[in-house]
């Protein structure tokens, strides 16, 4: 080589060095979000040799929607309370964490619906009564896998009705405010929206089940079901004691703006003024917040990007705790629940008591859904207890002592939530979904609500943030390889 191509050479090399190291300065990726599907993400990230990703988080701790709270002296969950079992064809990954760390959770047994339903004045249901209501779920269910299977088996179309539909074509529509809340407890008790708006194609058969097994075990431990997510995130990140203590988890950033207008850099603005800079970006938060506009992007996302985002569906499903200073229900083996049927289908239908996991605390919950959760986090908890008091009271008789506490978690209302988990809603095509997880240049989306099967549960939120990671980790290393061949080529 003569001296001049010699000066040449090296300087095209120094530039290259100092592009590679600007490179370094900014992480690689910058995942926003810390619940189960960021935090899986992350790992996936590490254990593909990425380190030097930075997680920025709205609030101060990991899980997101899986959050423990201390309630009536014991810890109760706000959000994911019920791990799908390990009896199914797949090892429910969920399952397998909390066996290994010895989390406390509880078989629920469903069972006995027929002897502990009541009626809206009070007084059971006789077993007849339930069990005419259960035959009939049972025969929309059988319908809807049916009706599934033939659209499953049609290959090139996306056909698809709503589960409702398939109630009414079964011949079965349920009527009665009893087979109404039969109907309530089946699906808006899973799906958190009505049968009217949820796709059959989607939802039946129920892969959780028939991937994970039929049986769900309530988790009631005070390390809480988030200790899966830390469990997950002490595998790479650095803690101290319990709580994460590591540079790249970068806590009480609210998220604001997502710039990609640049090509292979992405800039993201948070709410306090600070600049965070990297090759690419992993969005996790729920759907509720991509379908607010708390996240503005630069430039906006195509059209086919909103739709898909726009048009999926989230849910709310609420929880509504209440303490006794005595217990007035009955208790044993065959009444961990009991039912209310109102002419107002979903009315503090679904009750459940804690006396298996926490003997003598006497807790009670009701679960209410949607249309009932919005307008119950919308008015004074007190007004709520009041409602609450009233049916325990037509269940129970008026003898019984008030609630001393409630607790009622308000997701919707949560600006970083804005609802609980997704619904595939009817005529939502597979197509759709896959522009909702796909990535806009290096703009990447992940969480429960992308993946297909088992949108809506931790465990989805748990892969997709894993096959998210994959998809990333892949753009980086073609992007790396170019580089390294114009390398070789000035050499
Ligand atoms: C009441 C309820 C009951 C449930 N029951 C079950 C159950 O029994 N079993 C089950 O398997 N699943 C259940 N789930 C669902 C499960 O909790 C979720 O599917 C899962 O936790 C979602 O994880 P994710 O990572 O997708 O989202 P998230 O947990 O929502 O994580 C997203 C994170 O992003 C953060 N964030 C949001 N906006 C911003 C922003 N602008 N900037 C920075 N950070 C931001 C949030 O704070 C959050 O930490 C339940 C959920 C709820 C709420
Ligand atoms: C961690 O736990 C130990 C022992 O309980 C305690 O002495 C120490 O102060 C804790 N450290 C922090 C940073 O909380
Ligand atoms: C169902 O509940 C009834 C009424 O409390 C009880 O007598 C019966 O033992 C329960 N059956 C089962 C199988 O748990």
């Amino acid at each position: 080589m003569k001296g001049e191509a010699m000066k040449f050479h090296l300087l095209i090399f120094m530039v290259f060095l100092v592009t590679l190291a600007s490179a370094a300065s900014f992480p690689s990726v910058i995942i926003v979000g810390a619940g189960m599907s960021g935090i899986s993400a992350a790992k996936n990230l590490h254990d593909e040799g990425i380190k030097d990703f930075i997680i920025l988080e709205a609030t101060d701790r990991i899980g997101g929607r899986i959050h423990k709270t201390e309630f009536g002296g014991h810890v109760v969950e706000k959000g994911a309370n019920w791990l799908h079992g390990a009896e199914g064809p797949l090892k429910n990954p969920m399952y397998e964490i909390a066996k290994q760390i010895k989390l406390k959770s509880f078989y629920s047994d469903f069972s006995n619906v027929s002897y502990n339903t009541y009626k809206q004045e009070g007084g059971l249901y006789s077993k007849e009564e339930v069990d005419a209501a259960l035959d009939m779920a049972e025969s929309n269910e059988d319908y809807a896998e049916k009706i599934s299977e033939r659209f499953n088996a049609e290959k090139g179309k996306d056909d698809d009705m709503s589960l409702l539909a398939g109630e009414r074509l079964n011949k079965r529509e349920p009527k009665t405010p009893l087979e109404k809340m039969i109907d309530f407890y089946s699906f808006d008790g899973e799906q958190a929206e009505a049968p009217r708006v949820t796709s059959l194609k989607h939802i039946i058969p129920r892969p959780e089940f028939s991937l994970f097994g039929e049986g769900e075990y309530f988790v009631a431990d005070s390390r809480g079901f988030e200790s899966i997510v830390h469990e997950i995130a002490k595998t790479y990140l650095t803690y101290t004691n319990d709580t994460v203590n590591d540079p790249r988890v970068i806590f009480k950033q609210v998220v604001k703006e997502v710039d990609y207008s640049k090509s292979g850099i992405v800039t993201i603005k948070t709410e306090d003024g600070k600049v965070y800079t990297g090759q690419a970006v992993i969005l996790s938060p729920s759907i509720g917040v991509l379908q607010s506009d708390l996240i503005s992007f630069k430039p906006e996302l195509p059209f086919w990007k909103r739709r898909a985002i726009n048009e999926f569906s989230i849910g709310i499903y609420t929880k509504i705790f209440l303490k006794f200073p005595k217990k007035f229900w009955p208790t044993g083996k065959g009444n961990e629940f009991f039912f209310y049927v109102h002419e107002r289908r979903g009315y503090y239908a679904i009750w459940q008591q804690l006396e298996m996991e926490y003997p003598g605390a006497n807790i009670l919950f009701v679960t209410v859904t949607d249309d009932e959760s919005k307008r119950i986090e919308a008015q004074p908890d007190e007004k709520t207890k009041a409602e609450a008091m009233e049916v325990l009271r037509k269940i129970f008789g008026d003898d019984i002592p008030d609630a001393t506490d409630i607790m009622i978690p308000r997701w919707y209302s949560d600006r970083l939530y804005r609802g609980t988990f997704t619904n595939w809603p009817v005529g939502y095509t597979t197509e759709k979904h896959n522009n909702l997880k796909a990535p806009v240049e290096n703009v990447f989306f992940t969480g429960e609500h992308t993946h297909a099967e088992l949108f809506g549960y931790a465990d989805g939120a748990y892969y997709a943030g894993a096959s998210t990671a994959n998809e990333v980790n892949k753009l980086l290393k073609k992007k790396m390889s170019p580089r390294l061949g114009s390398l070789y080529w000035w050499m």
